[in-house]
């Protein structure tokens, strides 16, 4: 927060507090003696009201509460950027929860430790465990039965971006991973793009493409994207580079969906666990993976 803020948001509530206090002050001082005075209002010709003062437990209950107010706010954040005498925050809150959780669950991830990572698959108790890890972290994007949708791998069937031994699958879950397609719509220019998309859809089996176009094609293929997807075109795990042969398409299949890609690139990103999860709730996450293509 800059400092103009911090002193703008001190004013105001320091101002609210002050003003409020002055309030009460005002309105307490009316005479202490009843039926000293009226407020001066009348109803129905006579009937008139009393500028009595509150009830004395009713005042201490608002002193009290001012009270209350000013030791809040010199223990916890709220006069500007003034962190409060507690040091409290909500991010150090959710450290301090995160560590007694830590603490207190440890042990139950920690069981696995020495277990062969292949070997934990067969383990039920580190999939069971695994699979409420998942569900909790992964599912929002890999879908709660981990088939994932567009543009986020499905990790049940036996297509991989980078591969499915049980480490590669460990080092994606654990440090994340970027898949990076380039834009080469400008590069291939509009026939080289309509000639490499014939090409494309000819490996899957699709479309009753013109032969020279597909040749074509083949051979912008070879020039521009068989670095990364392999002169067949059959991927390249080391880049997370698919395989564009089989007809599982991450970014959808339609000629329109893949023609897109091809012209505007792709970044997609597995976002890195190693912040939020231990090495040992890890392992029972790829226990879990490892267990969906056993299904
Ligand atoms: C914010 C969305 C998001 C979350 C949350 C997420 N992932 Fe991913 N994950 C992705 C994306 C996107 C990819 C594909 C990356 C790429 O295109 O290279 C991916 C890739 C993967 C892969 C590699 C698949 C392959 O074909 O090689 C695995 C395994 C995986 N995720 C497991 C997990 C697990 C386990 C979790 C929970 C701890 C998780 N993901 C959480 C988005 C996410
Ligand atoms: C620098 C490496 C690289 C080059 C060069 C490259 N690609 Fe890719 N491509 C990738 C990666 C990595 C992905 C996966 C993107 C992701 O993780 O979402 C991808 C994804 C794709 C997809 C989407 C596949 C799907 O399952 O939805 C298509 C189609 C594609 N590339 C075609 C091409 C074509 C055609 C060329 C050449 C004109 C090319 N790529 C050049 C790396 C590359």
């Amino acid at each position: 927060m800059s400092t103009f803020w911090s002193v703008f948001i001190i004013v105001l509530v320091v101002g609210q507090v002050v003003g409020a206090l002055w309030l009460l002050q005002a309105f307490t001082r009316a005479p202490r003696a009843p039926q000293a005075d009226t407020t001066g209002h009348t109803w129905d010709g006579d009937l008139k009201e009393y500028n009595n003062p509150l009830p004395r437990w009713w005042l201490v209950l608002f002193w009290l509460t001012a009270l209350w107010l000013v030791v809040y706010l010199l223990l916890y954040p709220g006069l500007g950027s003034f962190q409060g005498l507690r040091g409290w925050s909500q991010q150090n809150q959710y450290a301090e929860e995160v560590a007694a959780a830590q603490a207190r669950y440890g042990d139950v991830y920690a069981a696995f430790a020495d277990l062969p990572l292949a070997e934990l698959a067969d383990n039920p108790e580190a999939v069971r465990l695994g699979r409420n890890l998942f569900l909790n972290r992964c599912a929002t994007c890999h879908g709660s039965d981990a088939r994932g949708a567009r543009g986020f791998p499905n990790l049940t069937d036996d297509a991989w971006l980078w591969g499915s031994a049980p480490e590669t699958i460990q080092a994606t879950i654990t440090n994340g991973r970027v898949g990076v397609m380039p834009a080469l719509g400008a590069a291939l220019g509009e026939q080289g793009l309509n000639e490499v998309v014939a090409y494309l859809l000819s490996l899957s089996g699709r479309g009753a493409a013109d032969p020279a176009a597909v040749q074509a094609g083949q051979q912008k293929f070879l020039q521009y994207c068989s670095a990364c997807h392999g002169p067949q075109a059959q991927g390249n795990q080391m880049l997370g580079a698919p395989n564009l042969t089989d007809d599982d398409w991450l970014h959808g299949s339609s000629e329109e969906a893949i023609r897109d890609v091809i012209l505007n690139g792709r970044q997609n990103q597995m976002p890195a666990q190693k912040d939020f999860l231990t090495a040992d709730q890890i392992r029972t996450l790829v226990a879990y993976v490892l267990s969906l293509q056993q299904g």
